[in-house]
């Protein structure tokens, strides 16, 4: 079984924070969001692994290189034509896929658990498609299902009247005649091939595809909020190894709970870091307060601040005399003291489709 992850599209509704980097790519709990799905592919045996990406693009290849990291082949396909649709993605890797059932993964999906169930029960029970599907409060903003007697009988796109309150979420196994459903759909109202209209397509057309329910944690990072979360998520999961604390530590700092401190980073001793929180490399952090739920990158300064819930990107600076909550602070961004230059009041150099909530 090979996979196929999905690592393309614009992300407009992580603007600005995707200006510079592929959504893909942006860090949770300090790893790139696409190794989360990659430490799960190949948890669960997978060998070989196909990876989606913009036209173009050599960031992911470069973060992610051949995947000997993870003891598995990865090879990339870029996305021709546009950005067409989910199914579409599928129609693009078709020669890499061969006629081999698959996983396909769509690279900002973060799960809690593994993997590997879903597959084996893929295989033992010969099915043509499984999806993974998880209760949520919005179905609107997915592929929804229609279940009667215990099996889908459709899976509507994004509909307004939504059958059920479960999404599919973006982790499928297909054998090779989902390429047959890709290739028969047409173009939906808003000029997508949708995944959707391939699950309905092989259902109607007498293939076996069955689903799992996703009981843990399911999250869709397409919206700030999701990412900070998705943070939450993988933060509250850290333990034993993850929480090594390196660098240097002042007496009289206070770590409590579960905290990972990278090497080469200094903690001064009025400091007071409430965990779940990991702070990476070469960072200095003096005065200030980290509370539950952040994530803070590499050689990132923080000084006489309190930060909670929030994510801190690389090169980024803090010492601003406030508190700061369910923020995310960009690569290279400054937020500081407005006090120490006159005259006083907010003094901003906003990115374009920056948020700022003062
Ligand atoms: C896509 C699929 C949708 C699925 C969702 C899961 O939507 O089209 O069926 O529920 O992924 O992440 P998108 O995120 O592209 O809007």
């Amino acid at each position: 079984m090979k996979a196929l992850i999905a690592a393309g599209g614009r992300a407009t509704r992580l603007r600005p924070i995707t200006h510079t980097i592929n959504k893909h790519l942006i860090p949770l709990a300090n790893k790139p969001m696409i190794f989360h799905a990659i430490d799960k592919i190949a948890a669960a045996g997978i060998k070989e692994v196909i990876i989606n990406v913009n036209p173009g693009d050599a960031e992911i290849h470069a973060a992610v290189g051949d995947g000997g990291r993870w003891g598995i082949k990865v090879g990339y396909v870029e996305q021709t034509g546009g950005p067409k649709g989910v199914a579409h993605i599928i129609k693009v890797a078709r020669p890499h896929l061969g006629d081999e059932p698959f996983v396909f993964y769509l690279g900002d999906n973060i799960i809690l658990g593994s993997i590997t169930p879903f597959v084996e029960r893929f295989k033992r029970e010969n099915l043509n498609g499984l999806l993974a599907l998880s209760k949520v409060k919005d179905p609107q903003r997915f592929g929804v299902p229609e279940i009667k007697d215990g099996r889908i009988v459709r899976v509507d796109e994004k509909p307004s009247e939504p059958k059920s309150d479960y999404a599919v979420t973006g982790i499928y196994v297909y054998d090779k005649n989902v390429h047959t459903a890709v290739d028969a759909i047409r173009p939906s109202a808003r000029g997508e091939y949708e995944i959707s209209d391939v699950h309905t397509w092989l259902i109607e057309h007498g293939f076996n595809v069955g689903y799992e329910e996703i009981t843990g944690w399911w999250k869709d990072t397409g919206k700030p909020e999701d990412l900070l979360e998705g943070n939450q998520l993988l933060l509250s999961l850290l333990q034993g190894a993850d929480m090594t604390i390196e660098g240097e530590v002042a007496p009289g700092a206070v770590i409590q709970g579960r905290v990972r401190v990278g090497k080469g980073t200094k903690i001064g001793p009025k400091v007071l870091i409430r965990g779940p929180v990991v702070i990476g490399e070469n960072c200095s952090i003096e005065q200030s307060y980290i509370g539950p739920y952040t994530s803070i990158g590499n050689k990132v300064r923080v000084a006489n601040t309190e930060i909670e819930h929030s994510l801190v990107l690389d090169n980024a600076e803090l010492d601003c005399g406030e508190r700061i909550v369910d923020s995310i602070v960009g690569f290279n961004a400054r937020v500081v003291s407005s006090k120490s230059s006159l005259p006083l009041g907010h003094k901003l150099v906003v990115g374009d489709h920056a948020v700022v909530e003062v």
